[in-house]
């Protein structure tokens, strides 16, 4: 089947100009503090075809008024979520900050721990999309473990799409996501199985899918449910979605839960909206609270 037949098994849409668009956008922005610019849309429609063929609606414009006007849709809610994040990621995506983590960011943090304590870090991903950045953390940690530094760790990774957290928790890699690791870190923490069905797949090691903990988390929320006393924050690649107060309050409510030094991490695209008083700026996407 081509790539045309299949876009052609669904529904026409019209959401584009109809009344409901307007509505569905305030939905998704109240919900998930997505903004869904009016030339976006076109996108989300593609993606919601699915759902509009699932319930063999004629199109868009039927399904957004069954899913907001009916009741008991929260189910079908978690879907259309699942379908307009964006979660595009990759393993060691923007080195540099696991650079500056195993360089710098761990070795500072064991150095200031008391003497005689052990320390315990603490990391989190907080959009992890489907794990590759939680479990980088975690195999720079346990990197840094094998050359001999003593310290315990434990990774969080929070997101808000179901979808992306369950793949997160079974930590099971196409061979071609895994292109951006270097080889001997591939070798060391990722197992292939010989069976048929896991051909083309690597899953993460046991020993680094126990340090890392996936949940359902919305940046949205008032209250993280997260420790106060976090060392790492990765808030990387979804601010961007966001409009400018919400930006603001996420990087609030996110500074409050790291410990006095600890850091905040944002993409490269992100570095400007950061403007918080708890925190200063160490590099251009790295922030250190006071
Ligand atoms: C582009 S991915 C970024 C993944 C990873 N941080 C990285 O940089 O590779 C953005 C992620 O943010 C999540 N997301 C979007 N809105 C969110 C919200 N309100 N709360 C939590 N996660 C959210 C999406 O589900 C998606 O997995």
């Amino acid at each position: 089947m081509t790539q045309g037949d299949f876009a052609l098994s669904f529904p026409e849409t019209t959401v584009r100009g109809g009344p409901h668009a307007d509505r569905f956008r305030a939905l998704i922005r109240q919900m998930t503090g997505i903004s869904l610019p009016p030339a976006k849309i076109h996108l989300i429609e593609q993606r919601l075809r699915r759902r509009v063929a699932a319930f063999d609606l004629p199109d868009t414009e039927s399904y957004l008024q069954m899913l907001m006007d009916q009741p008991g849709m929260d189910e079908e809610l978690r879907h259309v979520i699942d379908l307009i994040t964006t979660n595009t990621t990759s393993f060691f995506r923007e080195s540099a900050h696991f650079d500056m983590l195993a360089a710098t960011i761990i070795p500072d943090r064991i150095a200031r721990t008391p003497a005689g304590q052990r320390p315990r870090l603490k990391l989190w991903s907080a959009a992890s999309s489907e794990g590759a950045e939680a479990f980088t953390m975690a195999i720079v940690l346990a990197e840094l473990q094998r050359r001999g530094m003593a310290f315990d760790y434990a990774v969080l990774g929070t997101d808000i799409s179901n979808r992306m957290l369950h793949r997160a928790a079974e930590a099971i890699y196409d061979d071609d996501q895994l292109s951006t690791i270097p080889a001997d870190l591939r070798a060391r923490y990722f197992l292939t199985g010989a069976h048929p069905s896991v051909a083309g797949k690597a899953r993460v090691v046991p020993e680094l899918r126990r340090k890392v903990r996936f949940r359902h988390m919305n940046l949205m929320d008032d209250r993280y449910g997260v420790d106060h006393d976090v060392d790492v924050i990765f808030l990387r690649n979804v601010l961007i979605y966001f409009d400018q107060a919400d930006k603001e309050r996420v990087v609030k409510r996110l500074a409050s839960h790291l410990a006095p030094r600890g850091y905040l991490i944002v993409g490269h695209a992100e570095s400007m909206v950061v403007r918080d008083a708890q925190l200063t700026q160490v590099k251009p996407t790295i922030f250190q609270k006071i």
